[in-house]
């Protein structure tokens, strides 16, 4: 099984080249001029851009939250991340209350298999860091190629950890190569918040976003850093949607700690005001964190056009309108957090951020495929189009527009939260290993295609 694709232009995080390449038996193994067609299947790209596959750092699929189930498993999410460009997604494994680390991951990899259409990888969010849980990293990074856990300071009651356990847990994983993620606010503010508001009868869903302030997330990035930095560890705060967490991360890398930071494109191009849609379809945007005041979109576009933010995951994480945002009806802090947008994840950025000025697209490429790559540790067979990858190729054809919307959508659920928005930008072709799974609107892979990716351990790295 061999393929040339020809005349496109090939970019990377660091260069744009017109070259054709060479795929055999899955990897990348020649890219050059006027490669030789005969034998291989050629497919033309003229006009387009070669992306390497997208690498979607932070999903949702298949998890239990709030008495419900995500609306996207495996077999969904990933046949629309494959629509969208993303050819690797890196799946939270919900670790719950009473289990261990390795039953989390054990049960993540029996909803993956047999589902995924894409490369997958795990992080393990961490639901019940007990002592015992604590003392299982060093052994889950070595044994089940999972390398980066996340740790909650909010969600006070459930999730949250205080900061000894926080502080330890980052000590921990410094010694092992592994990398902690932070959900950054502070859960006990906003518990405070939130119990007064339903005291007042503030029920709407715009009260999801007064009672979690970005001050909240502010400071809690901020602890989470002076922490990670008294455990010379390094840390990766996940959807960052504020001006004050994200400068908060920006004052830790001038000061040279390997702090790193994920925002999302929801926080890119949608704001507070989208709470305030009748007919409680504010619930639609109900996420923490929450959408903020729209000044904060400057501020991380500023950041992740000068690469202070590095990385763009999705937070894919859907639930029906019906029956299951409406589980908060009568009070928000009931309805399910979470948006889907692991379809649209790229053409947001390359539409809002490439076309609109506001980044190029090395930086396109660093943020939604190559940095992902490298801060877990699946860089270089992921995340770069170069000789001996995975050939995960993305043609993407810059002049088809389209209007997002859930009714062409290939997402399991009633709403998108982009719904109207023009974009320019679209994948003509999307290969995993060099497959075509993806031919203009015909998805042509199959569920169980996507392989489990182990990650190597964590090293720091420049981005
Ligand atoms: O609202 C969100 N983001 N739901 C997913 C869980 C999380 O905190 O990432
Ligand atoms: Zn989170
Ligand atoms: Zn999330
Ligand atoms: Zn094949």
């Amino acid at each position: 099984m061999s393929t040339v694709i020809r005349r496109g232009t090939i970019v990377t995080a660091s260069d744009i080249v017109r070259a054709d390449v060479l795929i055999e038996d899955g990897i990348v193994t020649s890219i050059a001029a006027n490669l030789p067609a005969a034998g291989h299947d050629v497919v033309d790209a003229t006009g387009c851009y070669l992306f390497p596959g997208g690498i979607d750092p932070h999903t949702h699929l298949d998890m239990p939250f709030g008495g419900t189930v995500t609306a996207d498993d495996f077999r969904t999410g990933t046949i629309a991340a494959a629509f969208g460009g993303t050819t690797t997604v890196i799946d939270f494994a919900l670790h719950a209350k009473g289990q261990s680390l390795h039953d989390a991951v054990r049960i993540w990899h029996g909803k993956a298999e047999g589902k995924a259409a894409v490369d997958y990888s795990f992080h393990v969010m961490i639901g019940d860091l007990r002592e015992d849980v604590m003392r299982e990293i060093p052994d889950v990074v070595e044994r089940e190629g999972v390398s980066s856990f996340k740790v909650f300071m909010a969600y006070k009651g459930t999730f949250q950890v205080d900061d000894e356990t926080l502080f330890r847990t980052l000590r921990m994983a410094a010694d092992v190569g592994a990398l902690v993620q932070v959900h950054a606010e502070n859960g006990d503010v906003i518990d405070v918040l939130v119990r007064e508001a339903l005291a007042k009868g503030q029920i709407e869903p715009r009260y999801h976003a007064l009672t979690r302030p970005p001050e909240a997330e502010g400071e809690a990035t901020a602890r989470a850093i002076r922490l990670a930095e008294i455990a010379k560890a390094p840390l990766y705060v996940v959807h960052v949607t504020c001006a004050q967490a994200a400068d908060a991360i920006s004052d830790a890398r001038k000061r040279g700690l390997p702090i790193y930071g994920e925002t999302c494109p929801q926080y890119l191009v949608c704001d507070i005001g989208d709470y305030d849609r009748p007919g409680f379809e504010g619930a639609k945007y109900v996420m923490s964190p929450p959408l903020r005041e729209k000044w904060h979109q400057d501020v991380l576009w500023g950041k992740l056009a000068n690469l202070e933010l590095q990385a763009f995951g999705s937070d894919q994480c859907s639930f029906n309108f019906k029956g299951q945002k409406e589980l908060g009806l009568h009070n928000f802090s009931l309805i399910p957090n979470g948006a889907p947008t692991i379809e649209d994840r790229m053409a947001i950025l390359y539409h809002f951020g490439v076309n609109e000025g506001r980044i190029g697209l090395n930086k396109f490429v660093a943020l939604t495929s190559t940095n992902v790559a490298k801060l877990f540790g699946l860089f270089p067979r992921k995340g770069t189009i170069a000789v001996g990858s995975d050939a995960d190729i993305v043609i993407w054809d810059p002049e088809v527009e389209r209007t997002i919307t859930a009714e062409t959508h290939h997402m399991n659920v009633d709403y998108n939260p982009f719904e109207g928005m023009r974009v320019k930008g679209k994948p003509r072709k999307v290969f995993l290993r060099g497959h075509l799974i993806v031919d203009g609107d015909s998805f042509l892979g199959e569920p169980g295609m996507g392989s489990f990716l182990r990650a190597g351990r964590f090293t720091p790295v420049n981005l």
